[in-house]
């Protein structure tokens, strides 16, 4: 159980200490889930004052580090697990929601250090809340052996077929996250040096930057360049949005070095294919933002150092849910999120905000 706990921004404005006794953890073995509120929004509008969090998993491996993809006819969650090394390579654990949320980890053909992910909406397939249950698709941040990519994977079937492999003929870094746009149908991704960064892959030998694939064409445009490492994306639920963390301050080999983007930028997204007006949405005091999903409000989520932030359209901060320890991602359901921090799974509960996705994926609609 947790209890809402304001903050005073006055308090901490005059005083770098006031966060060092508000909340703390035993971050060797986080048990508690503090929800700080930064604005009474978070509190009234975005949690409800009636939210409870809870542990549901502790492990001594560090299951629950990206993606969160529900799949419908599964009705399961996949989240791909931390890079530990070439001969423990990442896999993929399945929450089962039939099932008290009980887990088993899995592996799959063709995918080789997958990352980040969503649902995919092959060409054709309308993307709706009917029936028809998508694929997942996966980052594939490659290895020395493997190309970096999209590929797909049937969770009924565990098929997987490649869906993008390379840049009209040179390689991709490694490919972070991905989201498709739910009216074009094109896949929007990154591509930042964490397999390199991690000693898995050959040296980058291109920039970091933001695609737009066409999977009905083949047609590949960069829209966004001039990140360190562009990491997490997500749309506005209006879709005019296009939100990008740049976590090029976690560098794995130098460690974190606080003088590089924790930054969030913001884009229009343009006639659904370009951006413009790039900007800085927000920048983060503890870690670095990384998977980021937004909510049918227009707030934004990231899982940052300590736990998960949440602004508002403008960019103040709300609130967070607050671990103590890093979450790098974290998974909307019906009344609740899911809240990934490597050993540790958590929920929280009875919260007002819906996910942007929640109405297609679970097709529970408000
Ligand atoms: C923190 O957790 C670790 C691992 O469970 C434990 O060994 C240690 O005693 C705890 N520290 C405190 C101060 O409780
Ligand atoms: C919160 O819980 C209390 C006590 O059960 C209840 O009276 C109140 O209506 C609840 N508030 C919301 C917003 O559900
Ligand atoms: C997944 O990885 C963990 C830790 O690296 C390992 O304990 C587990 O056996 C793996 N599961 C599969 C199915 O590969
Ligand atoms: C591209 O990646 C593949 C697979 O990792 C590798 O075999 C090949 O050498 C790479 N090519 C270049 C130019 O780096
Ligand atoms: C797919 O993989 C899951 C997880 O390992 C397994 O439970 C299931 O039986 C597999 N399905 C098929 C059709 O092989
Ligand atoms: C990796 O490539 C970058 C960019 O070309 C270069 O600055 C860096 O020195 C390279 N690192 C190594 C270890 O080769
Ligand atoms: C608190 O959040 C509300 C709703 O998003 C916003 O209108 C207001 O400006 C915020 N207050 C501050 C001090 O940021
Ligand atoms: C699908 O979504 C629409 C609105 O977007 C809603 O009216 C309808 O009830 C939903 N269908 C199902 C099966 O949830």
């Amino acid at each position: 159980m947790s209890s809402i706990v304001p903050v005073d921004l006055l308090a901490a404005a005059t005083n770098p200490l006031y966060f060092e006794s508000l909340v703390t953890t035993n971050t060797s073995d986080p048990s508690t889930i503090a929800l700080l509120s930064y604005n009474d929004t978070f509190r009234n509008d975005v949690l409800g004052e009636n939210a409870t969090a809870r542990r549901l998993h502790n492990l001594d491996w560090q299951a629950f580090h990206e993606m969160g993809t529900y799949n419908r006819k599964t009705n399961s969650i996949y989240v791909t697990s931390n890079y530990q090394s070439l001969d423990d390579p990442i896999n993929v654990t399945i929450i089962d929601l039939d099932n008290d949320y009980a887990i088993s980890s899995t592996r799959y053909a063709d995918l080789h250090e997958p990352n980040g992910g969503t649902n995919w909406y092959p060409p054709n397939s309308a993307q709706d809340n009917s029936t028809t249950p998508p694929a997942l698709l996966f980052c594939d941040e490659g290895d020395f052996d493997h190309y970096s990519g999209l590929v797909s994977v049937d969770p009924t079937t565990n098929a997987s077929t490649p869906i993008l492999n390379s840049i009209l003929g040179r390689n991709f870094s490694s490919v972070n996250d991905v989201r498709q746009h739910p009216s074009t149908g094109d896949i929007w991704f990154t591509d930042a040096p964490y397999g390199f960064w991690q000693n898995f892959r050959p040296n980058t030998t291109i920039p970091s930057q933001v695609y737009r694939f066409e999977p009905s064409t083949g047609a590949i445009h960069v829209v966004a360049d001039g990140f360190i490492a562009s990491n997490g994306l997500e749309f506005s639920p209006d879709l005019k949005t296009l939100y990008v963390t740049d976590t090029g301050a976690q560098e794995v080999i130098n460690g974190l070095n606080g003088t590089r983007p924790a930054t969030i930028y913001a884009f229009d997204v343009v006639a659904q294919r370009r951006l413009e007006n790039r900007r800085v949405f927000a920048w983060v005091a503890d870690g670095f933002p990384d998977g980021i999903h937004t909510d049918t409000r227009g707030n934004v989520w990231a899982g940052c150092g300590d736990g998960v932030h949440v602004w508002n359209e403008e960019g103040a901060l709300l609130g967070k849910v607050w671990i103590g320890v890093e979450s790098n991602n974290f998974a909307f359901v019906p009344g609740g999120v899911l809240v990934f921090s490597n050993a540790q799974l958590w929920i929280v509960e009875g919260i007002k905000a819906v996910g942007r996705e929640i109405c297609r994926d679970f097709g529970v609609c408000e």
